[in-house]
């Protein structure tokens, strides 16, 4: 077993609720509502993942599921320049090394992540390793495609296998793994609470750290430490400004 990295967020408030940053061997969830943050955190780590380990990430490359075609290369781009003497850095040399697959349907989600294995196998002595993978919505086929009470044990038996094929690649690549989920539109016969994230007990067993994201005012958001192992639960304050993540 390889020693575990941490991969940092640009908040140190963030950071420190996390222990440091995001691990590696583990799935990081970040949950909340639309516009909480959680794609703009996704966007942030393809950057910083690139980064050597002195500057916060773990000199490696990065394959991002997008579910709903919310990945942004100018947004990579305002991040790259963001980073601090950014101004000469070349925004394509950190977007060839996010590898943005789609996922059309939940078994295609599923199957992408057999694909991103054999790639990372691949890389794996490059110089620039797959360290991080990316779910940008891990549940929103799912939950789009398993409608009503009657498919939920199927729903939930897909979305398990989906997060142990996950834990493997972490386990297998040294990789941090960070899906998205949002929060219960309404409430749910299962999980009537509706701040309750998606997936209910399966998402929330597997994954290693929990994070609820809510807006604040303007560019502030506030992050919320609903689970952990080995960390107190508890709170910080980040924002999302056009250079990216800062405290
Ligand atoms: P859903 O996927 O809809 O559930 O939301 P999300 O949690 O992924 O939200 P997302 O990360 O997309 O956050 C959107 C918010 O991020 C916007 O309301 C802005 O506040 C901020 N944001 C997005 N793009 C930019 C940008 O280019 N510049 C700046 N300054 N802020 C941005
Ligand atoms: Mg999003």
């Amino acid at each position: 077993r390889k020693a575990v990295g941490k991969l940092r967020t640009n908040s140190s408030s963030l950071d420190e609720l996390l222990g440091g940053g995001v691990e590696t061997q583990s799935i990081t969830e970040f949950y909340g509502e639309f516009g909480s943050g959680k794609t703009q955190v996704a966007h942030q780590l393809a950057v910083n993942v690139q980064l050597p380990p002195e500057e916060g990430g773990l000199n490696g490359s990065v394959i991002m599921i997008d579910t709903e075609n919310t990945f942004r290369p100018e947004r990579i781009a305002q991040m790259v320049k963001g980073i601090k003497g950014g101004e000469d850095l070349d925004p394509e040399d950190f977007l060839k090394n996010i590898h943005v697959a789609r996922a059309y349907n939940s078994n295609h989600q599923i199957l992408l992540v057999e694909s991103a294995l054999e790639l990372a196998e691949k890389m794996r002595d490059s110089d620039k390793p797959v360290r991080l993978m990316i779910v940008d919505s891990l549940t929103a086929h799912f939950r789009s495609e398993y409608v009503g009470r009657g498919t939920l044990a199927d729903r939930q038996q897909k979305l398990n296998k989906h997060m142990h094929d996950l834990m493997r690649f972490g386990d297998l690549n040294n990789a941090a793994i960070v899906v998205t989920n949002q929060v219960q539109a309404k409430p749910d016969a299962f999980f009537g609470d509706p701040t309750r994230p998606v997936g209910g007990h399966i998402v929330g067993h597997t994954a290693t750290f929990r994070l609820y994201l809510r807006k604040s005012k303007g560019e502030k958001r506030i992050a919320r430490l609903v689970d952990s192992p080995n960390l107190p639960e508890g709170e910080a304050i980040f924002s999302v400004t056009t250079d990216g993540l800062r405290d």
